[in-house]
């Protein structure tokens, strides 16, 4: 296993950005686990499986599935399904799916397998406790629910969703509620992560501070 640096956070903190930044910067691979879990939930949706299938209906719908993440790119079963998996409701389906145990089994393997070849920047929601408990560096990336969804509204228009944003608050709060409460690899800060609150800051502000982190302890 190379070195990792594992990032964890609710939806829209800008895990993303700084993640793929931090990659850029310190030449390292970058891995999306939420594209995973939304492409995988896409298969899911495709393969007829509702939200409220059993444990084994799910099991047998995930044999055949392939899915993987290349150069910011997520293909499923060998096509790239990196557009079709940003839509609000393809997010809904892959927080309904990750907390099914069947799905964290699946994507555990691809996860780690990632870290194999080359340095990662992991990023997700239990990176820092789960996946990777002995990253070099582990962060935990938030912002106030206004501001992220301020963030996400943003986002959506310029994608040309027509969204508002007193709605995408609204999911937001759930997307939490359920991403936090879950049996199975719940979120939550891990002990030994340092904690970045991005509200209020910019871009720019949030990746220097990861950065002086990162090479605090290098
Ligand atoms: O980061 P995102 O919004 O693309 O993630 C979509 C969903 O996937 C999120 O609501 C929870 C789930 N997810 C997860 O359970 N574990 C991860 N490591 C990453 C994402």
């Amino acid at each position: 296993m190379r070195r990792v640096i594992a990032i964890d956070g609710p939806s829209g903190a800008g895990k993303s950005t700084v993640a793929r930044a931090i990659a850029q910067e310190l030449g390292f691979d970058y891995l999306d686990t939420g594209a995973l879990y939304r492409a995988i939930g896409l298969h899911l949706v495709r393969s007829g499986v509702d939200e409220d299938a059993t444990d084994e209906r799910v099991a047998a719908a995930l044999g055949p599935a392939r899915v993987e993440f290349m150069r910011g790119k997520v293909f499923l079963n060998g096509s790239d399904v990196s557009d079709e998996i940003r839509t609000p409701e393809a997010g809904h389906y892959a927080s309904v799916f990750s907390a099914r145990e069947p799905v964290r089994e699946f994507l555990l393997d691809i996860q780690r397998d990632a870290a194999l070849k080359s340095d990662l920047v992991a990023e997700g929601r239990d990176m820092t406790t789960v996946v990777f408990p002995d990253a070099f560096i582990k962060i935990y990336l938030d912002a106030s629910a206004e501001e992220r969804a301020r963030r996400r509204t943003l986002e959506l228009l310029a994608k040309g969703f027509a969204v508002d944003e007193d709605r995408i608050r609204q999911e937001i709060r759930e997307r939490d509620e359920r991403d936090s409460t879950r049996a199975v690899a719940p979120l939550r800060r891990a002990d030994d992560a340092l904690h970045i609150d991005s509200s209020g800051c910019g871009k720019e502000e949030v990746l220097r501070k990861a950065l002086d982190i990162i090479r605090g302890r290098s």
